[in-house]
């Protein structure tokens, strides 16, 4: 074969044959990094910009004309991390970066590699880069370790639960057992991952067990892990456990009420010890894990009713935080709507202002057994079913606020769809049933019902 069937094949064999074959190359070359979500750019030798892609300026906030041609450093008061890859011709893996371009800053995960030529001289540099809170959720998709809210999410001007923020940010310095109290929906998980973001263990896991989710006998292997063998169906080489897992940082134990005496026992006796012994294992393992624990019931009766260990109780109240519900916080109603408004339409679904007066009015005359849970659903379905500018009373009703009655939809779903909206919803998510349930708020064997119902 001479060389250039050789350049020919290979070429084919890249690119393929046919129309994208006979096109200009570098013009799909451009047209593929312009397809791609990451943020790209590279720079020369100097620091002048080459080239940018399409999600660079979306990602910064800019027009290619503004960042063509122009040094780097002159782009943000901060050292670009192209000038540092240039000055020491070494790569920089996955470094946090803040890109401050016309007073907008951005939060990206950016990767920087140097370009040289065939004599191995420097001649530029390229980097790629995706904002933090899609690297975030990777992170947490593979590991399900971290915690993403910060104090600064929690919405509210009350002061009840400003001084719960307060004292939530005083104990987030110390390394004490926090138990969380909280009506359904008024925050708790989102306090403890605050907690965790705020305290010196940021930066290692926060590892959450729902207590209630799971059989109590999984419990024990999940909470303590097992060794290869400790029973029949134990994963080879054994398996750690949410101890291990969340060594350094938190364990949040969320719904502690429901948790059997027998484990409790165990539990406090890791608490004081803070040594743990996996299952069928022989070897004590030192763990430095802080513990935030969360319920919805009254553990003081559960101590009296002998439900609940009246020593692991004391040992967990060390810090205690109560937060308070919606109804004795009525400010934070009108404002917490407007942010969920502002949420979704930033999520650029559809445009919506906010609530008119009548709707306002309504909203404050509710109970919210739900608390900050069922307001942001009954946003989220007005959010929906709303074709105007305005959430008015009577999208409210149609979105089934008026009807609605909280602690049953908790307790049986017990909620009306009517079949126009049910039909418009299963429209908007291409008849993703799993999409429509979540938007509707009701769990997917409700959903069901109704389209058996509807004979859909
Ligand atoms: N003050 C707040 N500001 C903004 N969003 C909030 C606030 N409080 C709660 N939320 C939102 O409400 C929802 C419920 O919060 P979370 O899951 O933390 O409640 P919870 O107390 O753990 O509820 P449950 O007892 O049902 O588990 C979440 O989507 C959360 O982001
Ligand atoms: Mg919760």
């Amino acid at each position: 074969m001479d060389k250039d069937a050789i350049v020919e094949q290979l070429y084919t064999s890249f690119i393929g044959k046919g129309e994208i074959f006979n096109r200009n190359f570098n013009e799909i070359l451009l047209k593929a990094l312009d397809s791609v979500s990451d943020g790209i750019s590279f720079c020369d030798k100097n620091g002048y910009l080459l080239y940018v892609n399409k999600a660079c300026c979306e990602i910064v906030g800019a027009d290619k004309e503004e960042l063509l041609n122009k040094k780097v450093d002159s782009l943000s008061p901060d050292k670009p991390m192209l000038i540092e890859v240039i000055e020491k011709e070494k790569s920089i893996i996955d470094i946090e970066y803040f890109w401050n371009f016309k007073g907008k800053k951005t939060h990206l995960i950016n990767s920087g590699y140097p370009i040289f030529d065939e004599d191995g001289t420097i001649i530029g540099a390229i980097d790629i880069f995706r904002s933090i809170e899609r690297s975030r959720k990777l992170a947490n998709t593979i590991a399900g370790h971290q915690a993403f809210f910060m104090f600064d999410d929690i919405v509210g001007e009350s002061n009840n639960l400003k001084e719960v923020i307060n004292l939530a940010k005083t104990f987030s310095k110390s390394n004490e057992s926090i138990l969380i109290y909280g009506e359904t929906g008024t925050g708790k998980e989102l306090f403890a991952q605050s907690i965790h973001n705020y305290s010196n263990r940021k930066r290692k896991p926060f590892v959450a067990l729902n207590c209630a989710n799971l059989p109590n006998e999984l419990i024990d292997s999940e909470l303590f892990g097992y060794e290869e063998g400790a029973f029949t169906g134990a994963r080879k080489g054994g398996k750690p456990g949410k101890f291990e897992l969340a060594n350094g940082g938190t364990l949040f134990l969320d719904e502690l009420g429901e948790m059997q005496i027998h484990i409790q026992a165990k539990l406090l006796r890791v608490l004081e010890t803070m040594c743990i012994n996996r299952i069928g294992g022989n070897k004590p393992i030192n763990v430095d894990v802080r513990i935030i624990a969360a319920t919805n019931r009254n553990l003081e009766e559960m101590v009296e009713e002998g439900k609940f260990r009246r020593d692991l109780y004391y040992r967990l109240k060390v810090l205690y935080l109560e937060i308070p519900s919606l109804k004795d916080r009525k400010h934070d109603i009108l404002l917490l709507a407007d942010y969920f408004v502002k949420k979704l339409v930033n999520k650029g679904n559809k445009y919506v202002k906010g609530l008119d007066n009548k709707a306002k009015e309504m909203l404050m005359k509710h109970s919210w057994k739900g608390n900050v849970r069922e307001l942001e659903n009954v946003i989220s379905r007005s959010m929906f079913i709303c074709d105007g500018e305005w959430i008015t009373e009577s999208v409210l009703v149609t979105a089934g606020f008026q009807e609605l009655k909280y602690e049953e939809i908790i307790k049986k779903e017990s909620i009306k769809i009517s079949k126009d909206i049910l039909m418009n919803t299963l429209n908007s998510t291409e008849g993703n049933k799993k999409k429509a349930a979540e938007i509707l708020g009701v769990s997917r064997p409700t959903l069901y019902k109704f389209l058996k119902k509807y004979g859909l």
